[in-house]
Parts: C-alpha cells; structure tokens; sequence
C-alpha cells in the first residue's frame, strides 16, 4: 500500500544554487554513485589514496572472513599522523586548527603546528605513564581542547581511546572501565555548563571506587573548583605537561590498517552498552571522503559541529576527519541558550562559521525561543547547513533553512550511526533536497528497505533499513563480544550477508529515503541514544524495585522522552517522596539523559502469557492510542 500521508513533505522539493556543483569536492552524484557501485574497491581505493600510509595496502577489502570485514589489508597507517604530522610539513603548519570558546566566554585558538606540539608532548607523557599499543584509556572530559588532544596522543601511541561522554555517571563509567579493562583514565576536574560546574572529577573517583581497575588518572584543570586528588593515583595534566619527559616530539607508532583506534559504547537492546570498535585505516578512509563530500570542506571554511566528542559525531566530526582534511573547526564547551538564547547565533557571527552541523533536537529547542534571537545576528557567512541524530521534523526543516541559511544554505539531513562510523545516507551539496528525507546513500553505500524475510518493499511502505555491501568505516566488532555482534547486526539476513541498520525506513516513489526511526528498544532523547533496558536495569537497581518498564513517548522539542513504570517489593510504599528517589538513582547511575521525565509506581505491567513486557502496549497507554492486538496479553 502507498501511503504518502506519513510525510507531506514528498512532493516539496528545494533545489539548491548552481554554485553548489560548481568547484565542488563531490563529483555529481548519478555518475559517482553509479561508478562506486560497479566497483566499491575500485572507489574506496581511490579515495584512500588521498592519505599518508607508511605503507601502502595488498588488498582494498578481504570478505574472506565475513561478517568480519578487513579493509586495506597490510597497509600501515596512523590517523593522528594524518590529522596533524602531514599538515606541519605543509603551508598548513600555521593554519588554525581549533578555535575554542568556553562557556564563561575565553576563547582559544590552536594552530596545527601548536595542537601538533600538544599532542606530542602528551603522547609523551603516556609512554612515560607505560602505555602500550593496545592498550584502553578512558576518557571522561567536558567539551574543552585537552580532549581533542588527549583522544589524538592515544592515537600516535596506538593506544585504543574509550572515551565516555560526560553526561553520563558513576556506574555507567564503572561498567565501561571495566568492559574496557581500562589502567588509565583522562578526566578534568569539572566543565561548565549552564553557568554551574558539572563535577566530573568527583564523578570519577565514585566510578573508581566501584571499579578499582584504574591505576592512574590524570586531570586537566579547567573550572579550579577543589577537587580530591589521590596520591599516586592522580596526576595533573599541567603538571604533567611541564615535565621534561613531555618533549613537543613523537614519532606516530605505525599501525596495521585494522588495528583499532577507539572503542565508543553505544545503547543496545539489552541493558548492557556495547563497545563499538572502530579502527585506523578504514575508519580514516571512510569519514575524510564523507566529510569533505557532503560539507564540502574549503580551506577557507570555518566548520562547526555541535555535537560533543564523547559521541560518535565528535569522534568522526570534531575530532579526525576535519583535522584529516585540514580544515578549521570551532567547538565550544557550554548550553546553546548561555546566557541568552542567542549564544550559537552570536558565535556564529563573531567566528564567521560557514557550516553548522548540529541535531533536531537543538534546532527545535532555540526555535522555540523565536526568531528574534537569530535574527539579531548576520549570518550571512553560512553557506551550508546539517541535520543528525534522528528525523528531523519539515516544520524544523523549514525554520533552520529559513531563519538560519537564510533559504540559500542547503541541510545535509545525514543519516548514519555509531556502528558505521560516518555518513550513509545524505545528501551532496548539489542534490535536490525534501524537508525531511535524508535523501539517497552516499557513494559506495548500497541500501534497501526490505521485509522480515529480505524482500525489497515497494515506495512508501515501511521496512528495515539494512546495508547490502561492506564499507570502510563500518564497526569490526563489539568489543570482547564477537558473537554478540554477529547476532545483533548480521544474523536476521545471515545468508543474504546484510547489515541490519535496527532502523525503519520507507522510500518515496522519487527514490528518497525517508528515516522512521528505531524498529528496537532504542529510544532517541534529545538525540542521545538509549536503550530502555538499560533504564529499566537502572531502576531495578535500587532496593524498593521490583520490576521496571521504559519506553519512548514522542515529545515536540526532544524527539522523544521516558516514561516508566515500576512495581514496588513488598514493604515499600508508593509516595511522592519514592518517585523522586527513583529519578534522583537513575541520575546517579546513568546519567540526566536518562531521568524518566513520567515516572509512576504500579501494581501491574502488560505481560505476554510466557511473561514478556509488552512494551508497545505501555507505550500506547502512555500515548492514550490505541493499543493494538492484545489477544497475547496475560494481565
Ligand atoms: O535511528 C537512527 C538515528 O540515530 C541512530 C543512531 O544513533 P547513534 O549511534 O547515537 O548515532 C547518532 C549520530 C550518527 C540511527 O539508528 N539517526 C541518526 N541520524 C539520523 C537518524 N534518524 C533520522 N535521520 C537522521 N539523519
């Protein structure tokens, strides 16, 4: 059945200047695309040769061990090398790499030459600290230049970077240190947010506390509130810097092509996050062309992605790919709305950024302070514009094209995930774009939307996005768990041998793409992703619960939120005072992201007869929908 009614924005077609083909980095799409799929080794090999190999690959891509992917076999690489070493024998040793601005206003601004020095000096210091290739660090940081040179110092030592977004809290860093058997972590004593400190340190020393594998912390100063240092364990990176061992020398350690890189844990559909684990050479090969393709990077352009470098957009976006390319980022540590709600809107005019790549959610969010607030500010220097995370609403389309590009900047609407490392589906610069769509693959990405058994659905019925053919960036594995990363993603089409996205799609009748959302127990809140297993194992935790179920109700601004429900032991009382307790546990546990927005204390929970959860049943309740086919229902 065709049914367009989903989406009205099937028929609204938005074409952008000439100007976006001409001089591009990205050749036309019909031809490229059609070209890449005839021979995706013939592509990726051409574009891998636009970076520094110590030694050059025998082989582009080895399926001979499927699921398990190799790409550029036996070529030697190091990502740092090419972020940083390549550009300072070039004119680029000057070039500002990073301006920074924090959130109480100082600005900063590294040259590559200058994060160069950094790095090496702090790869210095983790040799002097005894890391090895291989081995994990934990990272756990505000949005402040250190981490950037902190993930790269791990880079050119060849140690694997697990960096933990700092949101999150005690246990959820505890279970990643020790999944990772993580000796060293990377911390500051606190970051600003909001105009407050967020204690990141003390955070830390309760998340060692429960998981004492660590040995060493080092800690960058930043907000100069006291923190509690423990001799022999903790180390300032100051003073650490200021050490002769700290030489501005290093020779980036030469790394086999499928070493990893990083660990990054993501949300699944059991309580437990999986360590999605990406590596040098594919992974370099693979965000470098997608970045410069879909943004168009110039050496003029001041690039600016939103997202923070503990996810998987500020590993790909912020971190390796713009420094790959060469370009100038901006980041910036604090709350969009900071003092005022014209924060972003002021930086963008005082830095001149030319492309903004930032998330629904936060587009919707400063959209309802009105458009008076970007309006006081020329933003004239943007040129192009981008869309991550989840769907992006036309009405939120239709403002940031309007309001913020002024209807002469085109959205890149890019979609991908953790596990692909960069852009999947997207548009280019010159493609005609729909307020919604996420538009067609990018070149040598090949895609369908298929039924339970395989089956390619007709335009505008929904379907599961999978991925019919390996690419660079794809993950190698979940970390410590190989069959678990066979069974999530390459078992349901094992012989077809496709990757299953866990996403819904359907694609118009012009071939555009449209994303529906997760077809799993993954829920997007304000963009961050998470598993309502993990919120539910999070609320049984604590001693008054008995059982717990989470799911994700749409919300206009958030894209989604939690709703929960809890069953109390025996002895326990529902109160008020409970439910506060129980939201204040989950924010100590996970983190704010996952603090259930509706929290309620029952007596029952929908249950199949074999005593399944009927989590869509809940969700309709909470919804006041319809709640389906119940005739599996047991109470
Ligand atoms: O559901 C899709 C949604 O985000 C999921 C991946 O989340 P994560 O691994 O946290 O990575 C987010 C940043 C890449 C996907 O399975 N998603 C991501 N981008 C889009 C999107 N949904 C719709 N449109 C997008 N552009």
């Amino acid at each position: 059945m065709t049914d367009n009614s989903f989406n009205p924005a099937v028929d609204e077609w938005y074409y952008p200047d000439e100007k976006y083909r001409e001089n591009a980095n990205a050749p036309d799409y019909d031809k490229i695309y059609a070209q890449a799929a005839k021979d995706i080794e013939a592509f990726w090999g051409e574009r891998a040769k636009s970076l520094d190999w110590f030694a050059p690959w025998e082989r582009v891509l080895d399926r001979s061990n499927a699921p398990f992917f190799k790409w550029f076999v036996g070529g030697k690489i190091n990502i740092a090398y090419n972020a940083l070493d390549r550009h300072v024998k070039t004119w680029r040793r000057n070039k500002v790499a990073l301006i920074w601005e924090g959130e109480p206003g100082e600005k900063e601004s590294l040259t590559y030459w200058r994060l160069h020095q950094e790095v090496n000096k702090f790869a210095n210091v983790l040799r002097s600290m005894g890391v090895k290739k291989g081995d994990r660090i934990t990272i756990y940081m505000g949005r402040i230049p250190e981490i950037i040179i902190a993930m790269l110092s791990c880079a050119k030592v060849g140690a694997v970077h697990s960096v933990i977004y700092g949101g999150f809290s005690e246990q959820a860093i505890a279970d990643r240190i020790e999944d990772a058997n993580s000796r060293l972590l990377i911390t500051c004593d606190g970051a600003w947010l909001r105009g407050q400190v967020v204690p990141l340190k003390e955070t830390v020393d309760k998340a060692i506390s429960k998981s004492p594998i660590v040995e060493t912390v080092i800690v960058v100063k930043r907000t100069g509130q006291p923190v509690s240092m423990e001799q022999g364990r903790d180390y300032w990176y100051h003073d650490l810097m200021g050490l002769p061992i700290a030489s501005p020398r290093f020779e980036s350690v030469e790394m086999d092509a499928e070493d990893p890189l990083f660990i990054l844990y993501t949300s699944g559909t059991t309580g437990k996050p999986k360590g999605i684990l990406h590596t040098h050479g594919g992974y370099a090969v693979f965000t470098s062309t997608t970045l410069s393709w879909v943004f168009d990077l110039k050496d003029d352009d001041r690039w600016w992605c939103a997202a923070d470098p503990g996810w998987i957009t500020g590993h790909s976006y912020i971190v390796y790919a713009p420094l790959i390319l060469g370009a100038t980022s901006f980041m910036y540590e604090g709350a969009p709305n900071f003092p005022y709600p014209n924060r972003w809107w002021k930086m963008v005019e005082d830095h001149g950024i030319s492309v903004l790549y930032t998330a629904p959610t936060a587009i919707r969010g400063l959209m309802r302070f009105g458009e008076a607030w970007p309006n006081r500010h020329d933003l004239s220097s943007l040129r192009l514009l981008g869309s991550v995370g989840e769907p992006i609403n036309p009405e939120a389309w239709r403002w940031y094209f309007r309001v913020v590009g002024k209807e002469h900047a085109p959205i890149m609407d890019t979609w991908w995930q953790t596990e692909t490392g960069g852009f999947m589906i997207t548009p280019l610069p010159h493609v005609a774009l729909k307020p919604g769509s996420a538009t067609r693959p990018f070149p040598g990405i090949e895609i369908d939307i298929v039924d339970e058994e395989g089956n390619s659905v007709p335009p505008g019925t929904d379907g599961n996005l999978v991925i019919k053919q390996p690419w660079p960036g794809m993950l190698r594995t979940i970390y410590g768990d190989a069959d678990r990363f066979v069974r999530q993603y390459w078992s349901q089409y094992a012989k077809q041998g496709w990757y299953l996205t866990g996403d819904s799609a359907r694609r118009d009748k012009d071939g555009y793409v449209w994303i529906i959302g997760r077809n799993d127990d993954v829920i997007k809140v304000s963009g961050y992703r998470l598993g309502t297993a993990e919120v539910e194992s999070g609320l049984v935790s604590h001693p008054a619960v008995a059982e717990a179920a989470a799911v994700g109700v749409p919300d206009e601004v958030r894209g989604n939120v939690i709703y929960a429900y809890c069953i109390l032991k025996a002895g326990y009382q529902p109160s008020e005072a409970l439910v506060n307790e129980l939201k204040d546990h989950i924010r100590q546990q996970i983190g704010p992201i996952a603090v259930p927005t509706k929290l309620e204390l029952v007596t029952s929970l929908p249950k199949t007869r074999s005593g399944k959860i009927m989590r869509r049943v809940i969700r309709a309740r909470a919804m006041g929908m319809p709640e389906g086919d119940t005739t599996t229902l047991e109470e």
